[in-house]
This record gives C-alpha cells, structure tokens and sequence, in this order.
C-alpha cells in the first residue's frame, strides 16, 4: 500500500463557532491538525484581549485532554485599542489580528468601513511584527460579486502595502489567479492561505443542474481557471502559500433556505481531499509544506514534532455526509470526485 507522512499538519483559517456547535465540531479537526488560527467573527466579534482569552478557555474546555492548539485572534473594529493588541501579542495569546471590510462576510457588520480609522492599530502591529489576516473582496454595491476579490487587492490592499511596507499580511483564502500573481509578485510581508474547496470545486459546480447551497462561500468560487491557478500556486511549493480550510460550520437548515449562509465545512476530510488534489497534480512531495511547514514558517512557529501518514486504497474511501451537532447537523464538504487517501488511524 502507498503510503505517506508528514509533519502534522495545521489549519492557518478556520471557524470553529462556539457553544454546542464548537463542542460539536472542534474534534473534527482536532483529529488531523495539531494547531489551527481561529477565526474571531463570533456575535458578538471577538475584539479585545480579554474576549480572546475568554474564547480560548471555551475552545479548551470543548477540548478535553486534546492537545490540539487554538491560535487565537482579535477582529479589527475601528474602535480597537493598539495598546490592547500590543498586550495580547506579547504574551503569545493572538497570532494575528484579522480584517473584515464591514459587510463582506458572514458576521463583518462590526468590520472596517475607513481603513484610516485604524491606522494607529496597522502601524503599531507593523512595528511589533503581528500579521494582519485580510478578507480581501471590496464590499462596493456596483461591483460585481465575482470581481470584489481583484478589485480589492488593486483598489485597497496595493495601497496599504506601499503605505506600510513594514506590515506583515496574509491575504486569507485566495480564490483568483490574479491573487495568487500578485503574492507570488510581492517582494515580501506578503502571504496567502488557499481553502480545500476552492482547489477542488468552480463555479459550475455550485450552479450547473440545480443551485447547490453548500457550495456557497465567500469569497464565491469562480471560474474554472481560477481554480486550476490555485491548484497550480498549492503544489508549488511556494513558501508563501499554505493551507487555511476557512472550514466554516453552519446547520443545514442555515444553508438549505431562500436566503442561505456562506460556508463550506472542510475539517473532515480536508487532508484525504489534498492527497488526491496533490497526486493528481504529480506533487504529493510537496503536500507537506503546503499542509504543514509553510505556515508554520510564516507565523514564526516551529513545524509540529508528531506526525500523521495517509494511506492510499485502491476503493475509492467514503466519508461522513454530515456530523450532528447540538447546534443541527452540518454537512460536509463533497468534493465531487473519487478520494483514494485516508488518514491512518
Ligand atoms: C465564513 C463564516 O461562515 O464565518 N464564511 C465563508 O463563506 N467563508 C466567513 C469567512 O471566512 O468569510
Ligand atoms: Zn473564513
């Protein structure tokens, strides 16, 4: 049987909620990933220190004895105090601080509208090395839903960097070619994480023969050569570019109605996903440092001591089509494609 081992991996973007959703869903990647960056768009956000310090006992408290780590960070408001930051930072308690433009996503109302209103808190981070995490899509009502992602990096992230070259960026869950060109152009303090489901899946997929709403996310999944941009930046190799499954939990009925939530929940079987994904692109010796190395280096972490091996199986492998919760049941990601690779256990 092929097998292959890695470094365990960690996720650099996900949501895992709170309450009896948290506790429903915190083992689904706790069983694979040894860390995670935990993404703060709770209600209410998670914006100061102490709110972070908080939400991390509730995560640990869903943990048990679990060794999984929880990498926390802070949701920039335009009332974020930079002196709060600064403390949250030196103690190790955040990684990161993450932006939402007001309006962009799921839970962004308490986002930032002016970039200028928090400068202070950008300049602060720049001069103690914290990464800012940025949902990058512009929130303008005339652009279009498919173009939000490219104009923002010209119209807002393009200027930021020039005024603050010092800042350290991650541009989260990238989903066009002209995202991953622009941070493999960049000359540096520049990132980006790509999702599971955005190398995986396009825009017909979601669309083609039936609107498929677990499919829906944002940023929204475009064309097929978007993805085949992605799949090509992912098995690069390319320091500056690792996995964060922006795994986003939400109950079934939250999804299957008129007006469904954007997210697509990955942490189950990401890792088979990626082996398959990695395979078929003639690049399973370079899974590892997209799924455990890569970030790690860019967060200033050492890469995780244990290890996990991945099996491949001549039957194509199947996985749970969805996990209860307290919460409602939450559907996992179908990738739409035969998976010959499981974790072995
Ligand atoms: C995320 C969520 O549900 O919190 N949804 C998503 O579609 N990715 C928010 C986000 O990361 O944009
Ligand atoms: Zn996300």
């Amino acid at each position: 049987m092929q097998q292959i081992t890695l470094r365990r991996p960690d996720d650099w973007h996900l949501h895992l909620r709170d309450g009896p959703m948290l506790e429903g869903i915190v083992g689904e990647s706790a069983r694979d990933f040894a860390r995670a960056i935990v993404m703060p768009n709770l209600v209410p956000p998670v914006v100061t220190r102490a709110d972070a310090l908080a939400y991390r006992d509730r995560i640990r408290a869903a943990l048990g004895d679990d060794p999984f780590r929880p990498c926390m960070t802070l949701y920039l408001t335009e009332a974020t105090d930079p002196d709060d930051v600064a403390a949250a930072a030196e103690d190790g308690l955040v990684t990161a601080v993450k932006l939402y433009p007001a309006g962009a996503t799921t839970n962004s109302q308490s986002g930032v509208r002016d970039l200028g209103e928090v400068m202070p808190v950008l300049e602060r981070m720049a001069a103690i090395g914290l990464p800012l995490c940025i949902h990058g899509e512009v929130t303008t009502p005339e652009v279009d839903i498919f173009d939000r992602e490219a104009v923002f990096i010209e119209t807002v992230l393009d200027p930021l960097r020039a005024r603050l070259p010092e800042l350290r960026i991650t541009l989260e869950h990238v989903t066009t070619k002209d995202g991953v060109d622009y941070v493999r152009e960049a000359e540096k303090n520049l990132a980006c994480t790509l999702t599971t489901h955005h190398l995986v899946i396009d825009r017909n997929h979601m669309l083609v023969g039936g609107i498929r709403p677990h499919y829906y996310c944002l940023p929204i999944v475009k064309r097929a050569e978007h993805k085949r941009a992605l799949r090509a930046a992912a098995v690069s190799g390319d320091a500056r570019i690792f996995l964060g499954t922006d795994s986003a939990p939400h109950v079934d009925a939250a999804k299957e109605t008129g007006c469904g939530c954007a997210g697509v929940f990955s942490a189950t079987n990401t890792l088979p996903i990626l082996a398959q994904v990695f395979e078929e692109d003639g690049a399973l010796d370079r899974l590892e440092a997209f799924t455990s190395l890569n970030g790690a280096a860019w967060y200033g972490m050492d890469p995780n001591e244990a290890t996990i091996t991945l099996e491949r199986s001549d039957d194509p492998v199947t996985f749970p089509a969805r996990i209860e919760t307290g919460a409602g049941p939450v559907t996992v990601f179908d990738p739409q494609m035969e998976i010959h690779w499981r974790v072995a256990r």
